[in-house]
């Protein structure tokens, strides 16, 4: 056997760690160890500089609760969250693209009627959501459910709020016509924590760590891929430089600002509110998938 120098320690490695009988944990092990040593031989770092990395890391994890995940944090503003979901949802031309779910997605939302308001008296703009749910062929998807969180017109999601109730969030379904109709407030931009390891990383570059203003939304129907995704606000300030890289353009939608005067639900408002129109496509469920639902 050689025994290591500079030159052969990767290869050394590498073939020790064939010994996985897993052959996907080999081929991840594989590419970890290859890609690893590459960055380490590229960037030649200083016993300090390496320790700085691992404090780093350390101090990354120990920041994690149940409520708090700063590694997830990391993997967002390096863009491997998105592209984890690229390659997980290549759709076809025509579906809607999704984005990532971020962390503030509340399980068990209140069912909501069609209309309803989901802000529990929130702050901002009244905006009006409507449109439909239709599969690729157009037809409409009756009972589909959108399941929709968002910030207030402060920026603020419920975790961040100190609220007993649901807060900025509901279940709406689609009627038989495929159409859907969601009332709530205008979101704005807001920044990502910035408290933690990832916003003294951040505070390191010049790297915005703003969110344009954006609605989420998770929409299933029966039969069909599910799709996790946001509507963002054409004109906002931050759409170019979403510190997480969620932003795709068929996801943009003008927010059309309209006088006081009667909304999308038929509802009288007395104060100028935003109109948002927005089709959403679902491909349908692959056999398999299906198969492992039922
Ligand atoms: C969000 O949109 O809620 C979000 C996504 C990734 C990181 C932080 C927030
Ligand atoms: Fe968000």
């Amino acid at each position: 056997m050689a025994y290591v120098t500079e030159q052969n320690l990767t290869d050394i490695v590498l073939e020790r760690w064939q010994q996985i009988s897993d052959p996907r944990l080999r081929q991840v092990m594989q590419a970890a160890i290859k890609h690893l040593h590459g960055f380490v031989r590229e960037i030649e770092p200083t016993g300090a500089e390496w320790f700085a990395v691992i404090d780093w890391l350390t101090r990354t994890g120990k920041m994690c609760t149940d409520k708090r995940q700063e590694f997830i944090l990391a993997s967002d503003v390096l863009g491997v969250s998105m592209l984890v979901d690229a390659i997980n949802h290549r759709l076809p031309t025509g579906a809607t693209p999704t984005t990532v779910e971020g962390p503030f997605h509340v399980a068990d939302a209140p069912e909501r009627a069609s209309g309803e308001n989901m802000t529990a008296g929130a702050p901002g703009e009244p905006l009006f959501i409507t449109g439909t749910v239709r599969d690729l062929g157009g037809k409409p998807l009756a009972g589909a459910v959108l399941d929709v969180w968002q910030t207030d017109g402060e920026g603020l999601y419920e975790a961040q709020r100190d609220v007993a109730g649901p807060w900025m969030r509901g279940l709406y379904r689609t009627g038989p016509d495929g159409t859907y109709a969601i009332r709530t407030v205008a979101p704005i931009g807001y920044t990502i924590p910035m408290d933690g390891t990832v916003g003294e990383l951040m505070n390191r570059t010049k790297i915005s760590h703003m969110r344009p203003a954006h609605v989420h939304f998770q929409v299933t129907a029966p039969g069909y891929a599910s799709v996790v995704t946001h509507l963002f606000k054409n004109g906002d300030p931050y759409i170019e430089t979403d510190v997480v890289y969620g932003v795709k353009k068929e996801l943009i939608v003008d927010f059309e600002r309209k006088q006081p005067g009667r909304a999308p639900t038929g509802e009288t408002v007395t104060v100028p509110h935003n109109v948002v129109r927005y089709d959403f496509v679902l491909k349908q469920a692959e056999a398999a998938k299906l198969r492992g639902a039922a």
